[in-house]
C-alpha cells in the first residue's frame, strides 16, 4: 500500500477535473507537487463522465486526466461515482430516489439522492463500479479507491417502497415467524399484532412522531444494513479488478451505521473528512462552548477506534459555504495547519485538503478549498507548504498508535437506542459530552472503545480504567466481557439507568441493573429523574461534592463486596447511596446512579488515579490538547493549542523537540495555534 505504510506522511487534495478547462490540468498538477501534495482524490461526483447515457461508456475523458496525471509522480485516489447517480438514471428509474417519511421524493439536483435498497440501482451502480476499476484499474498512477462518497451523509434515514420491501426482506432473516416478530417488538401493546408480512413498512408518519420502538431500532439497524451492503456490493466488485497492492476506503464517518462492520467487510481503512471550522459557523455560533474546533479531536477518536491508522480525505483548508444555508470565516492564520496536526496527533497519517481550487458554480461555491477562485498564490496555499515542510522532520512517528489508559466503551445497539429513545438520550448525551471535556481539559488521552462481536476482555485489559457511561442495553455476552474485564484486574465505571433494556430495546422484568448486578454488587431499589424543581443535587464522595446530573438511581450494596463510596445529600435522595464499588475478582466495578457532567468524570479520573498521566513530563493549559502516540519505546506527544493567544508550556523533563531535533526543557512559548511535538523515551 502506497498510503499509512508507516514510512511518512502524505498530503494530497481533492481534485475535479471536470470542473476546469484541461488546459489548466497540467499546470494545477505541478504547482501541488510543488507544494508538497503528492496524492489526489478524483471522480466521486462523475458518473456522467464515463456513463453519458445509459448503457454508453465513454472513458476518454479520465483517460486523458489520468495521461497528464502519469507525465508526473503525482498518485490517484480514484472514486465510484454512485454518490450522484445522473438525470437520465433518475428520470427513467424514480424508484431509486430517497423518499421522506412523510412521503416527499427528493428529486434531482442535490446530491445522495438515492436508496440503498432498489434493485435496479444497485444493478447500474454494480456496472459503472465494474466498468469503471476494469478500465482504469490498472492505471499506475492509481493507488487506491473511495468507495461513493460520505455514505450516510445528508440523510441517513430512507423511506421508498424498495426500502420497504427490503426492511421485511430483513425481519423476515432476523426473526423468521410474524410471531417472533410480534413478542421482539410488543405489538400486543396498542394492538399493533402483524398478522402478514406486507403489513410491515419503513416507519411512517404517526402522531407525535412516535412508532414502535422496538420497531424503529431495527429500522435504524435496517439503513446500518443497507448501507453496508451497498459498500460491500462495490468493494467486492473492485477487488477483482484493481492492483492486488491498491486500496479500498470510504470516507466518513456518519450516523445510522456500523462504522466498524462496514470497515471490516469492505474496505482497508477508514477515512474522515475533518470540517472543525463548522465551529465558528456565523450563524449557530458558540461563544459559550469552550470545546469549538477542539470537538474534533472527539470524532477522531472515533474514527481511530475504527482503524487506529487512519487517513483524512477532506481536511478542511478554507471558509465553509452554502449558498444555502452554510457559511463560516476562513480559517486564521495557523488554524489550516492545527488542523491537520490535530488530525495526525490522533493516528492520521495521509492528510488530504478539501479542495484545490474553489468552485466558481453550484451550491459550494463558496466552500472554499487551497486556492481561492482566481487561483492565484494566497497564504492557505503558503501554510500547506509549510505543513509539508514541518512534516519532513517528523516521518518517524508515522505508524505510531495512539496511546491511551482510559477508554469509553460504545457499542451501536446503545448509540442508536439513545438516539431514539429521549430517556435513555438524556443521559447519555450530557455524560458523553462531559466525559470528552473532562479528559480533554485534564489532559488525560482517552480511547473509544466498541463492544464489537472481535472485541475480547485481553483487549480491554489494556486499559486501566474504562467508563461505560450508559449500559442501558446489554446481553449475557456483553455482560460477561466486562466481568471477565473486571476480575482480570480491570477498573470498571457505568453510569445511572444500566442494565435496564435488553436487545430490543424492551424494559426487562429485573432488579436494576440486571445482567450488570453481580459485577456491580448493585441494587437499585428506586430511581428518578431529577425533578425539575428539585433544584441542584448533590453527591458526597468522600468529602468530595459532585453535581448528579438528569438522573439519580437510589442504590443499595448487593454484596459482602460491596462498598458504598458516596451518597446524595440533596432532596429525598439525602443518606442513599449515590456511588457503590464492588471488588469483583483483581479489579473493581463502580455503579454511578446518576449521568456524568465534566467536575464529577474529572473527580472520577482524579480518584482512579488516571488523570494527567503526563504531568510529570510536561504541565500546559487547559486550553491545550496533549495526544500521544508510541512506537517502539518512544512516546510522541503533540501539544496543541486551540486558542489565539500564546501559551507557556513548562516542560519538567528534557524532551526532544522532533521537528528541530533539540532538546528541550523548562518554559516555552507555544504561538496561538501552536503546534509542538516532543519525543520522550
Ligand atoms: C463533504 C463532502 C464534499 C464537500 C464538503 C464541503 O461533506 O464530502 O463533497 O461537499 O463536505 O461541503
Amino acid at each position: 500500500m502506497e498510503l499509512l505504510n508507516g514510512e511518512r506522511f502524505v498530503l494530497g487534495t481533492c481534485y475535479y477535473p471536470e470542473h476546469w478547462k484541461e488546459e489548466l490540468w497540467k499546470e494545477d498538477i505541478r504547482r501541488m507537487l510543488d507544494t508538497g501534495i503528492e496524492v489526489i482524490r478524483v471522480a466521486e461526483f462523475a458518473w456522467s463522465k464515463i456513463e453519458p447515457t445509459e448503457g454508453t461508456f465513454t472513458y476518454e475523458f479520465f483517460d486523458r486526466f489520468l495521461d497528464v496525471v502519469e507525465e508526473t509522480d503525482m498518485k490517484v485516489i480514484f472514486c465510484t461515482p454512485t454518490a450522484t447517480p445522473p438525470a437520465w438514471l433518475t428520470e427513467k428509474y424514480p424508484e431509486v430516489l430517497n423518499v421522506s417519511k412523510e412521503g416527499v421524493v427528493y428529486r434531482h439536483g442535490q446530491r445522495r439522492h438515492y436508496n440503498y435498497n432498489a434493485p435496479i440501482y444497485q444493478e447500474l451502480s454494480a456496472r459503472i463500479t465494474e466498468k469503471s476499476a476494469s478500465h482504469y484499474g490498472g492505471r499506475k498512477c492509481i493507488i487506491g479507491w473511495q468507495i461513493d462518497n460520505e455514505i450516510n451523509c445528508e440523510k441517513n434515514e430512507f423511506y421508498s417502497e424498495s426500502d420497504t420491501i427490503a426492511f421485511r426482506k430483513f425481519l423476515q432473516d432476523k426473526y423468521g415467524t410474524l410471531e417472533r416478530l410480534n413478542e421482539a417488538w410488543g405489538t400486543v401493546f396498542w394492538n399493533q399484532t402483524y398478522t402478514a408480512w406486507e403489513e410491515i413498512y419503513v416507519p411512517r408518519p404517526t402522531y407525535g412522531d412516535s412508532t414502535n420502538p422496538h420497531e424503529v431500532l431495527d429500522y435504524t439497524r435496517f439503513i446500518s444494513a443497507s448501507a453496508r451492503g451497498f459498500a460491500k456490493l462495490q468493494s467486492d466488485i473492485l477487488r477483482k479488478y484493481i492492483k492486488p497492492e491498491d486500496f479500498i476506503t470510504t470516507n466518513g464517518i456518519f450516523g445510522n451505521l456500523d462504522n466498524h462492520a462496514m470497515t471490516k467487510e469492505s474496505l482497508d481503512f477508514m477515512t474522515y473528512d475533518s470540517y472543525p471550522n463548522f465551529a465558528y459557523m456565523m450563524k449557530a455560533y458558540d461563544e459559550a462552548d469552550a470545546m469549538k474546533d477542539r470537538k474534533w479531536s472527539r470524532n477522531l477518536a472515533e474514527v481511530r477506534s475504527v482503524s487506529p491508522i487512519f487517513g483524512i480525505m477532506e481536511q478542511q483548508s478554507g471558509a465553509n459555504g452554502w449558498n444555502t444555508g452554510m457559511a463560516a470565516p476562513t480559517p486564521r492564520p495557523g488554524q489550516l495547519t492545527l488542523w491537520t496536526m490535530q488530525s495526525i496527533a490522533h493516528g492520521a497519517d495521509f492528510v488530504s485538503y478539501f479542495r484545490w481550487r474553489t468552485c466558481t458554480f453550484g451550491t459550494e461555491m463558496y466552500w472554499h478549498g487551497i486556492l481561492d477562485y482566481s487561483g492565484r498564490d494566497n497564504r492557505r496555499i503558503q501554510e500547506v507548504k509549510q505543513v509539508y515542510e514541518k512534516l519532513q522532520n517528523m516521518k518517524e512517528i508515522s505508524g505510531s498508535l495512539y496511546e491511551a489508559e482510559v477508554g469509553v466503551l460504545c457499542d451501536y445497539d446503545n448509540i442508536w437506542d439513545a438516539n431514539l429513545d429521549v430517556w435513555h438520550g438524556s443521559v447519555e448525551k450530557v455524560s458523553k459530552k462531559a466525559l470528552f471535556a473532562a479528559m480533554q481539559h485534564s489532559h488525560t488521552p482517552f480511547d473509544y472503545v466498541y463492544l464489537t462481536e472481535e472485541q475480547t476482555a485481553e483487549n480491554l485489559g489494556k486499559y486501566k480504567v474504562l467508563f461505560y457511561p450508559h449500559a442501558t442495553l446489554i446481553n449475557e455476552e456483553r455482560a460477561d466481557l466486562l466481568k471477565k474485564y473486571v476480575a482480570d484486574g480491570g477498573i470498571l465505571v457505568v453510569g445511572c439507568r444500566s442494565g435496564y433494556k435488553d436487545m430490543n430495546g424492551k424494559c426487562v422484568m429485573d432488579y436494576l441493573p440486571g445482567l450488570l448486578a453481580e459485577v456491580t454488587g448493585t441494587d437499585i431499589p428506586e430511581y428518578s429523574f431529577i425533578a425539575p424543581d428539585a433544584g441542584e443535587v448533590y453527591v458526597d464522595w468522600d468529602g468530595t461534592k459532585m453535581k448528579a446530573q438528569v438522573f439519580a438511581d437510589l442504590l443499595e450494596p448487593l454484596s459482602k463486596d460491596a462498598k458504598i463510596e458516596a451518597t446524595y445529600v440533596s432532596d429525598y435522595y439525602a443518606g442513599s447511596a449515590a456511588l457503590i464499588s464492588n471488588s469483583y475478582g483483581s479489579g473493581k466495578a463502580y455503579y454511578y446512579g446518576s449521568a456524568f457532567d465534566e467536575e464529577s468524570a474529572g473527580i472520577f479520573l482524579q480518584k482512579l488515579g488516571v488523570a494527567r498521566p503526563y504531568q510529570e513530563i510536561v504541565t500546559l493549559p487547559e486550553v491545550c490538547e496533549v495526544s500521544v502516540r508510541k512506537k517502539g519505546d518512544r512516546k510522541y506527544m503533540f501539544l496543541l493549542n486551540y486558542s489565539k493567544e500564546a501559551v507557556t508550556v513548562e516542560f519538567k523533563k528534557e524532551v526532544v523537540d522532533v521537528e528541530s531535533g533539540q532538546a528541550v526543557s523548562g518554559k516555552k512559548i507555544l504561538d496561538g495555534y501552536g503546534v509542538m511535538v516532543v519525543c520522550v523515551r
